[in-house]
């Protein structure tokens, strides 16, 4: 009964989530810079009657539905940043802010949660227990948003007991919703190398340490990290993306820099990365007469999602798109800062498919190209609004 009138209640949504959400992508805002949209999330939170709080995480935004019967606390959480990209859609809601694009679907996350906290609102009477809706600013700039809101209380007053999220997915097809427990994003570590070498002419390479030579032995060497010495069903990737060195095509540098990053699945491997890297780069410039300077430093952490929380998440989506649409996704090798909340509480990450071949919507994420299948809009709110409900009704 209730499940129908919620579904009722979505349909007819659908319009004004829709709307909204192209209202956000006009005037996409990057990371740490969302005054506009905060502003605009934190308007229409107060005007649901929630509690709000602004400027958390810098511009993050907290908005607390207080239930009218007692019980537990489930966090929802949204994005709110887009990225320094000039859209190419050509589409009517076209980014107007020169150079930013909300390219990744966070104006959909943004505009879902808003429509979830209007449909949970009007419920106040009958809820029990608390759900934070937050708002995180620069989830694509790390260190990150949710790092800052956790710093700042985020997850107190009251303590949250769940935690949940969802992303826009186009390599899933809309009307599809991805689930599973365990490992979901991975983690994304970066790395800096410098070669110090010494520098001579391009004709007398005997006279210097060439660090663009022992560079390109690093970059191949570096490979054999994942495909030499982690088991070969354990995921992981070192990708070098920066090496600079040299001014002239007859002179040997002195010095050559590269940077990269290293992402895995398993909390213990990541670990281990930064000792492993660092020496290779230490053995194999020395064994080339080269000195070498690493820095490491971790970046978001694998996403993990609860087993239970999953299973509640698995529940609730097969109401609301039916068994066969619910699919256990593929790993991803990317990375999300949801993570640092599933670290703190358990909760689930859950995929909203949004890809349509047959309408052409199936640019990658991250590409001046990218829109996405609004039908997967109405989705989202319904999965996000009854994963709460199902969260605060369960018996413990
Ligand atoms: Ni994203």
């Amino acid at each position: 009964m209730e499940a129908d009138e919620l579904h009722q209640q979505v349909a007819e949504l659908r319009e004004a989530v829709v709307a909204l959400r192209r209202e956000l992508h006009r005037w996409p805002e990057l990371g740490f810079q969302e005054e506009k949209t905060a502003a605009r999330v934190a308007a229409e939170l107060r005007h649901l009657g929630l509690d709000v709080r602004t400027g958390v995480g810098k511009t993050g935004v907290v908005g607390v539905l207080r239930g009218a019967r007692p019980g537990k606390t489930v966090l929802l959480r949204a994005d709110m940043d887009a990225l320094p990209l000039q859209e190419a859609t050509g589409a009517p809601y076209a980014s107007e802010n020169p150079g930013v694009m909300h390219a990744c679907g966070h104006d959909g996350h943004t505009a879902i949660l808003l429509t979830v906290a209007r449909l949970l609102a009007a419920r106040r009477e009958a809820l029990p227990g608390t759900v934070k809706f937050v708002f995180q600013p620069a989830e694509e700039l790390p260190p990150g948003g949710a790092q800052a809101m956790i710093a700042e209380g985020v997850l107190e007053d009251p303590p949250v007991d769940a935690a949940f999220a969802l992303h826009l997915w186009n390599s899933l097809p809309v009307g599809q919703i991805g689930v599973s427990a365990g490992p979901i994003m991975a983690s994304a570590d970066r790395f800096q190398i410098r070669i110090k070498g010494v520098g001579s002419h391009g004709a007398y390479p005997h006279l210097g340490v060439d660090p663009i030579v022992v560079g390109s032995h690093l970059v191949s060497a570096l490979q054999t990290l994942v495909s030499r010495e982690l088991p070969p069903l354990t995921p992981a990737v070192v990708t070098v993306g920066k090496f600079h060195a040299g001014t002239a095509f007859n002179v040997i540098p002195s010095e050559a820099e590269l940077a990269g990053t290293v992402r895995t699945v398993d909390a213990a491997v990541r670990q281990e990365m930064p000792a492993r890297l660092e020496r290779l780069v230490r053995g194999l410039a020395a064994a080339m007469r080269a000195e070498s300077e690493v820095t490491y430093t971790f970046g978001y952490p694998v996403t993990v999602n609860d087993a239970k929380m999953a299973a509640l998440a698995a529940q609730v989506a097969r109401q609301v798109v039916g068994e066969a649409n619910v699919v256990a996704p593929q790993m991803s090798m990317g990375a999300e800062d949801f993570a640092y909340f599933l670290e703190a509480v358990p909760g689930c990450y859950l995929r909203l498919g949004s890809g349509n071949a047959a309408r052409g919507l199936v640019q990658p994420h991250h590409s001046a190209l990218f829109d996405f299948d609004e039908a997967a809009l109405p989705i989202g709110v319904e999965v996000l609004a009854r994963l709460a409900l199902a969260f605060l009704h369960q018996e413990t």
